[in-house]
């Protein structure tokens, strides 16, 4: 990328970035510029040939440099800017490695008079407690983030440059604006640090040090962790960005003034509120933001088959079902097989929060201490329901009719995704709901208790709407009935029947009332028959594959994937058929076939609805065209599948066009490429499973959602013979 790199002191961290620039071959020869008192590092650098070439004076440092780094601590760049002027060139990318970028910029500025076009501020997450060139590491910045904060006079193409950088050393590349950096590490990092450096000295002066040491427990040790930093770089951290740390000192000594009162008044109540609020805040940050934090990139390399015997995780319908309806029944409900996805976590946290003791899960046990249908209660906050449609439009249904109101979001895709669906019939019943103006999360729901059954015609085929209505219709008086335009799935009637509450199913008209309870049961949860897909398709289109995939769930509202599978030519059979806990369950080998195009019949479309990602993915591989009509709700579900799948396959070099509520795919060659999965976690999977027939690497993009519905799905896959590797950043 560059013939020569200089860096601009070469301590831990501009030593790791020439470390990282040689070992990823992005210059050719690596220069340093440092002071009389650097001298023996400078030294020492180049020794370890983590640089070529020193040198104490600027002109000769950064002479036909094409990329310039500043890695000194950030109080000294003031200085280095003055002395690099003279010498500054418009055609050289220039760059920081600075924690701050408010003062970078007013250096900059006040050197410039404006702001160069050729600095791109950056700022690498990363670092060790270690300092000085002996410390640097080639892989520091691998799956780190880096934040850029560009300026309005920034030139865009010297953006891009810095960004293939960073990306090159192996870090994410984020942008901010420079205040808004400044806010954020201020709060994140700044603070965190003064705590730490603070508590440490306040503790190590009192004369009882040596006991308080001596005793010093784990929680002492984590929480002061980074009182080992660097303090002369702290120190320089601190005063540069002074102007957003002050006013955060403040609020934490009034904080920590109200927690004093609190002791003094013996206030038991507000001081576990305080603790509680703060322990369900960092969870549910934690929740949130792992997502955003570490992203996972799968790479596959082309071919390989699959071939063993597995059992894929638990149903994510089922999971979610057994703890609604285990939590509403009175007893003790004991689960197997539950499926320890983020999903079905997001129900289990989401009735822990509303008051019941839910115990596990532990390798797929779950025990639901019931608390009966009148037994919730007000959940103390909103309740996080990440990525999972199916969490939030049941419970919203099961929250219509409580004695309290409690308010459900969801991430960016659950935030976008259709609500009034269910909050349009759940109003006919009386319910009140607030939502956004464009009907989406987040939901604010007024608990009601005089909700009225009513008679719904669904005009979409939707197990959830249909579900969330039957669940509303548990607090409803008199019936409430649906009725679907094409059988979904029933897993919500079976579970009803098998905590022995009375539900009528007549043709496609499903009614249900308020009479009775529900009676805790046990529940075998069986292997997810959409989990299953990815290997019906893997397995059908790579060579010499041959798998059994076991107890895997063949509910006849699920099994579309089998019947599509196999009017295409798909060789699968169905072993040991069985019944578990009210649903069938058989064991499915599959092995390699030739598969042919098809016209998707459209009644198979709502057995296979959450299928079609794989089964685009079976007719890139097959001989012909295939067609699917009359999906139109693949556009909303956790991405516009069809065109998320149209556009990955389209990279791969496959003929996908999209239409309007399906897709046109002519069966062909799948090359290799990077494709974006937007979250959706079956785009991932079965891009994934692309690659067994691919011509070279695919590397799929987003991934992490994958643990939505399919932890160890990599780990899993590589054991039945699929190339894949798992990075994250
Ligand atoms: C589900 C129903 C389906 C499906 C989803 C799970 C359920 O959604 O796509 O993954 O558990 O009820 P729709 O009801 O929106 O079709």
């Amino acid at each position: 990328m560059f013939n020569k790199l200089c860096i601009i002191g070469v301590g831990l961290i501009g030593g790791s970035i020439a470390r990282a620039a040689r070992q990823n071959n992005l210059c050719t020869t690596i220069s340093a510029y440092g002071r009389e008192e650097d001298l023996s590092n400078l030294q020492r650098a180049q020794e370890l040939k983590v640089i070529d070439s020193y040198s104490l004076e600027m002109a000769e440092a950064v002479a036909n440099a094409d990329c310039v780094i500043i890695a000194t601590p950030v109080g000294a760049m003031a200085g280095i800017f003055k002395q690099l002027a003279p010498f500054w060139s418009e055609k050289v990318l220039y760059m920081d490695a600075g924690s701050t970028k408010g003062n970078v910029v007013t250096a900059l500025t006040e050197v410039f008079t404006a702001m160069p076009p050729n600095f791109v501020p950056a700022h690498p997450i990363a670092g060790a407690e270690n300092s000085g060139v002996d410390a640097a590491l080639t892989d520091l910045f691998q799956r780190k983030r880096v934040i850029l904060t560009p300026c309005v006079q920034t030139d865009k193409g010297f953006v891009q440059q810095a960004a293939r950088f960073w990306q090159g050393l192996g870090s994410t590349v984020s942008y901010m604006l420079v205040e808004q950096h400044d806010t954020v590490l201020a709060a994140t990092s700044h603070l965190p640090h003064i705590i730490a450096f603070v508590l440490v000295d306040l503790l190590g002066k009192k004369d009882e040090q040596d006991e308080i040491f001596k005793y010093a427990a784990g929680g002492f040790k984590d929480f002061t962790r980074i009182a080992s930093s660097d303090p002369t770089m702290w120190q320089d951290i601190c005063l540069a960005n002074k102007q957003q740390i002050i006013p955060l000192i403040e609020q934490l000594c009034s904080e920590l003034n109200s927690v004093k009162k609190m002791l003094q008044h013996n206030q038991t109540q507000a001081l576990c509120d305080t603790f509680t609020y703060a322990r369900n805040a960092r969870q549910r940050f934690l929740d949130q933001h792992n997502n955003m934090t570490q992203s996972i990139t799968f790479t596959v390399q082309a071919g390989g088959h699959l071939q063993g015997q597995v059992r894929v995780p638990g149903d994510k319908s089922i999971s979610h079902r057994s703890i609604m309806l285990g939590s509403l029944a009175e007893g003790v409900t004991h689960v197997s097989g539950f499926l320890e996805g983020d999903d079905a976590l997001a129900t289990l946290r989401a009735f822990q929060a509303m008051g019941v003791k839910i115990e596990g899960p532990e390798k797929g046990q779950v025990t639901i201490h019931g608390v009966g249908l009148d037994g919730l209660q007000a959940p103390k906050e909103p309740i996080y329901l990440g990525n999972s449609g199916t969490s939030m439009r049941l419970i919203c249904g099961l929250l219509a009719g409580q004695k309290f109101d409690a308010i459900l979001t969801g991430d960016k895709s659950l935030s976008g995704r259709p609500m009034r669906r269910v909050t349009d019939p759940l109003a006919k019943m009386g319910a009140v709901i607030e939502s956004t103006e464009n009907g989406t999360a987040p939901l604010t729901i007024r608990g009601q208790s005089n909700l009225q059954g009513i008679h719904y015609d669904m005009p979409i085929a939707s197990a959830q709407v249909k579900s969330c209505l039957l669940l509303a219709g548990l607090y409803a008086q008199g019936e409430t009935s649906v009725t679907e335009p094409a059988p979904t799935r029933d897993h919500t009637e079976r579970m009803l029947s098998g905590f022995a509450y009375p539900v009528k199913k007549e043709g496609n008209q499903v009614t249900i009332s308020r009479q009775g309870k529900l009676n805790a049961t046990d529940i075998d949860v069986p292997s997810d028959i959409s989990s299953a897909a990815f290997f019906l398709v893997g397995a059908s289109i790579a060579e010499n594959s041959d798998l059994t995939l076991q107890h895997v769930g063949i509910n006849p509202t699920r099994t579309g994937v089998i019947n599509i599978l196999q009017l295409m030519g798909a060789n699968i059979e169905l072993l040991n058929q069985r019944a578990v806990g009210g649903e069938p369950v058989a064991d499915i080998r599959v092995r390699s076939a030739a598969l042919k195009g098809i016209a998707i019949p459209e009644e198979f479309v709502a057995l296979a609805i959450d299928e079609f990602p794989v089964l685009f993915v079976a007719a890139a591989c097959a001989e012909g065209t295939t067609i699917l009509t009359g999906a139109k709700e693949l556009r909303v579900k956790e991405s516009d599948r069809i065109q998320v799948m149209a556009d990955g396959l389209q990279i791969l070099g496959v003929d996908a066009q999209p239409t309007e509520d399906g897709m046109v795919i002519k069966g062909g060659t799948i090359g290799g490429g990077s494709v974006i999965s937007h979250g959706d976690h079956r785009i991932a999977m079965s891009f994934a499973m692309a690659g067994l027939r691919a011509t070279s690497t695919i590397e799929i993009q987003d991934c992490e959602n994958v643990n939505t519905s399919f932890p160890g799905f990599a780990v899993l896959t590589k054991k039945l013979g699929l190339n894949i590797s798992t990075q994250e950043g």
